[in-house]
């Protein structure tokens, strides 16, 4: 076997044994109902204080998740040989030995960034707010770093700081912005941990004795210093912290130490991976959409545009603006948001396919908005499919149908008919009563024909669909 196969083979093997990566499978992270350590801000306050933290993040819906690093300048090959694993993996999945790696670093001078643009692609995609790698696993600093110096001001060319670049330009434009930050992994730092596969330390899982170190000594000395620093220098920001992989390392009390920091910031969302039996604010399904959602709990899908998070020269394997628009519908219908992912290059760009992709999107939301932003869930449910039978011992799977999904706002229903329905549209189990159809995509909103007969509903359709991907109809209730 190709040993890049053999690796993600491994790897994913590896990955799904790990209470970190529940929810790459379709599971809960594990979290214990033990009293915590650290009381966090969950922990301790009312349902209508966090329905005020949450909100707007409620209606936010759609954000930029962006995974920038060293890892772009390998982008995806080293040596020849390439990855057939996530870019941002590329130093653990080919054990890069921690100098070389660092050496990246000599030649990071990416001077196409500009977080002006960035954010203004954000927006034009109709995206609320962005999460930015602050640092991956690699455990390079994306920013301004006083605790250690192997960060992108200190050992790069390029000097600038693009964490306060995108701070600025978000405040101006009106976005949140969020940090991610890998708390337990860390490659380069000794002492930080990492996954174990093939060929590595199956104890610590390093594979270059620069690695080696105390776990504490790293908490210490690195991860809580940085993840302060995040927290204070950038001004107001950041409105989200998302940590990632906490590994069985991350206990309650070392977890209880980052909650004790966090505590200090108490409009702070931080989401179900720091570990520790912390279930934070939100559960992060990633690159999957959960069936029916997670009911009373926040969410977040977090979905790659091709199959990679951080850039990989040759991954092209573009979803179409199609399936991205639907998953943010179908998102949307069961109460989620849709963290969807970019992977700038060395250079600071994002792709150009994934860009058209973003302004589909945001060419479809700037008439359709409304039936997204700060939209509940849908009112029906079995129109997004049904779970087969199962069979065996398997886990009953999901069978998803596309043809229309629902959200709900007060007094109207949105339906997007992803199918154009011959004729008329027919709904059963209405629980309003409806005084006006029209299609949200009509500037006119021209009442349709429709006729109520308890909770049965039947709207007269134009012959053609507006949209090809989703034309929305809205019930408005009766006055
Ligand atoms: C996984 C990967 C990581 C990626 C993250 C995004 O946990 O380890 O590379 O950043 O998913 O959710």
């Amino acid at each position: 076997m190709h040993s890049s196969v053999r690796r993600l083979v491994i790897g994913a093997f590896t990955l799904s044994t790990l209470p970190a990566f529940a929810q790459l499978q379709g599971g809960k992270i594990e979290s214990s109902n033990k009293p915590h350590p650290v009381a966090s801000i969950q922990d301790k306050e009312t349902a209508a204080q966090r329905d005020a933290r949450m909100a707007w993040w409620r209606e936010a819906r759609f954000g930029m998740f962006i995974h920038w690093g060293l890892y772009a300048v390998p982008a995806g090959e080293w040596h020849g040989e390439r990855t057939s694993h996530i870019g941002e993996w590329i130093m653990n999945d080919l054990s890069i030995p921690v100098t070389d790696y660092k050496q990246f670093a000599n030649n990071f001078n990416p001077t196409g960034f500009s977080a002006h643009d960035i954010v203004a692609i954000a927006k034009s995609a109709g995206m609320k707010y962005i999460v930015i790698t602050a640092k991956h696993h690699d455990g390079f600093a994306m920013f301004d770093s006083k605790v250690d110096p192997f960060n992108i001001v200190a050992a790069t060319p390029f000097k600038r700081d693009p964490l306060r670049e995108l701070a600025e330009e978000c405040h101006k434009a009106g976005l949140r912005l969020g940090f991610y930050y890998s708390q337990a992994q860390d490659w380069t730092a000794p002492g930080g941990t990492a996954i174990p596969r093939a060929g590595h330390n199956k104890e610590t899982g390093h594979w270059d004795k620069q690695q080696d170190g105390s776990f504490d000594e790293y908490l210490k000395t690195k991860a809580l210093p940085q993840v302060k620093e995040l927290l204070t220098n950038y001004g107001g920001v950041p409105d989200i912290l998302w940590y990632d992989t906490p590994t069985d390392k991350m206990t309650p009390e070392r977890a209880a130490e980052f909650v004790s920091v966090m505590n200090q910031y108490p409009k702070l969302i931080w989401n179900n991976r720091l570990g520790g039996g912390y279930k934070g604010d939100t559960e992060t399904p990633e690159q999957y959409i959960p069936p029916q959602g997670f009911p009373g709990r926040d969410w977040e899908s977090c979905m790659t545009i091709n199959d990679t998070w951080g850039y990989k020269s040759f991954d092209t394997n573009f979803k179409s603006s199609e399936t991205l628009l639907r998953n943010l519908i179908d998102i949307a219908s069961k109460g989620g948001n849709y963290l969807l992912n970019v992977g700038p290059d060395a250079n600071g760009k994002i792709p150009a396919p994934e860009i058209e992709r973003l302004q589909a999107m945001g060419k479809w939301l700037s008439t359709n908005g409304e039936s997204i932003y700060g939209a509940q869930a849908t009112l029906f449910g079995p129109e997004a499919g049904a779970f087969a039978p199962a069979s065996g011992n398997a886990k009953p799977k999901f069978v998803p149908t596309w043809e229309w999904r629902s959200t709900t706002k007060a007094n109207r229903i949105y339906i997007h008919l992803f199918a154009w329905p011959k004729g008329s549209f027919h709904l059963e189990k209405l629980p309003r009563t409806i005084g006006k159809a029209y299609l949200l995509g009509d500037p006119s909103h021209k009442a349709l024909k429709f006729t109520q007969k308890g909770q049965t509903l039947d709207v007269t359709l134009p012959s053609a669909p507006l949209d090809p991907i989703a034309t929305v109809l809205v019930l408005e209730s009766k006055k």
